[in-house]
């Protein structure tokens, strides 16, 4: 989704709310960088969590799969978001170098609402 930026003289400024621009509200946000070059994020599900990805600077790609198709997008915008629904295998790769990823999450951190195991990722989304 694109998000909303004011543009002026003096620069770009973008900006995202938790109710009117998104479907959950915000409860965290964390940022990933300083991802030497080859090096994967993620790889792994969420439950119920959702979020929303931005490439603040940069750009990487993003592997998203549901557990039939897979699909690649490559954020490359600070206008950008990507959002991802819970039950989504999603994989981050390709950094540019000084590339920032920033991304906004319907819940704090909870270890028990990871999917980190591709099988279980595969029997939980075919028996929905
Ligand atoms: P993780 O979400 O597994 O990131 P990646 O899939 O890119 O490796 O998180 C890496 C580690 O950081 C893991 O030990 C949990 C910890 N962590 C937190 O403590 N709080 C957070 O909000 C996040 C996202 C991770």
């Amino acid at each position: 989704m694109e998000l909303a930026t004011v543009v002026d003289p003096r620069g770009k400024l973008t900006f995202i709310e938790g109710g009117p621009h998104l479907p959950f509200p915000i409860r965290r946000a964390y940022w990933i960088y300083d991802v030497p070059g080859g090096e994967l994020r993620g790889g792994h599900a969420y439950m119920a969590l959702e979020e929303l990805i931005i490439a603040v600077s940069g750009s990487f790609d993003i592997v998203l799969d549901d557990g039939t198709n897979t699909d690649v997008v490559q954020l490359n915008r600070s206008y950008y978001g990507l959002y991802v629904p819970p039950l989504t295998w999603r994989q981050l790769e390709n950094f540019s170098t000084n590339s920032f990823c920033l991304v906004l999450a319907s819940q704090p951190y909870a270890e028990e609402d990871y999917i980190r195991d591709r099988d279980s990722f595969l029997a939980q989304v075919r028996n929905l």
